[in-house]
């Protein structure tokens, strides 16, 4: 009895833990290449621009390698210097708790289109950013992978400018001239109220 417990106990273990899908991103092989159709440095408006993004299976690697690919992800991530000291964008190993890959481009089956053009969304925030492709297996783990940028993620970055930066000048311009003529209004009202004193 107390033996079963115990193989039950070690099968559940093997299960959820160790044995089943690790999906620790450095247990992933780089099987994909990946490109992007934005350079190195260039600045695109959330909301406006668009990134179109393509992918291969590595020539090096057998075609075979790809057999257990069924589903790929497509993920905006955030380069390294966009995620100093913000615990919420921060790089896990563990994949469940990553949070490098915020934004999804795309989520297609592998033999789909390996072309995706993007919109970038008006909820993506200021930011350095480089693209990632997850191939997954068939029950949506995370097999291999692929990225614009290479390993230390530090080449072939971009930028994106979020809404609210860019309109960030222009609530200001408008809070100035709201408070102007708050104070103008007033203005108005003490000299009215003078001369009317003075008239009588
Ligand atoms: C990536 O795309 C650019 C322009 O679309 C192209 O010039 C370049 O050769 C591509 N690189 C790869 C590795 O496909
Ligand atoms: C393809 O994979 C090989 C071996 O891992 C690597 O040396 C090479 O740089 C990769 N090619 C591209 C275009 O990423």
């Amino acid at each position: 009895m107390a033996s079963h417990i115990l193989i039950s106990a070690l099968i559940l273990l093997c299960f959820f833990g160790t044995c089943y899908g690790k999906g620790l991103f450095s247990s992933l092989q780089r099987t994909l290449v990946a490109n992007a159709s934005t350079k190195q440095g260039e600045v695109l408006k959330s909301g406006l621009d668009k990134i179109t993004v393509t992918w291969t299976l590595n020539q090096s690697f057998p075609a075979s390698t790809a057999d257990a690919y069924k589903q790929v992800k497509v993920k905006l991530c955030f380069a390294p210097i966009s995620q100093k000291d913000r615990a919420w964008r921060k790089t896990k190993d563990d994949l469940t708790k990553d949070k490098t890959c915020q934004f999804t481009i795309a989520d297609t089956p592998y033999d789909a289109s390996t072309v995706q053009e993007w919109l970038v969304e008006r909820d993506v925030p200021t930011a350095t950013y480089f693209v990632r492709v997850y191939a997954l297996d068939s029950s949506g783990h995370e097999m291999a992978y692929g990225q614009t940028t290479d390993a230390k993620k530090t080449t072939n970055l971009f930028e994106i400018q979020g809404i609210s930066g860019r309109h960030v000048s222009l609530d200001i311009a408008a809070g100035c001239f709201s408070a102007f003529s708050v104070v103008s209004l007033f203005g108005f009202f003490y000299v009215e109220k003078k001369k009317a004193k003075r008239a009588q």
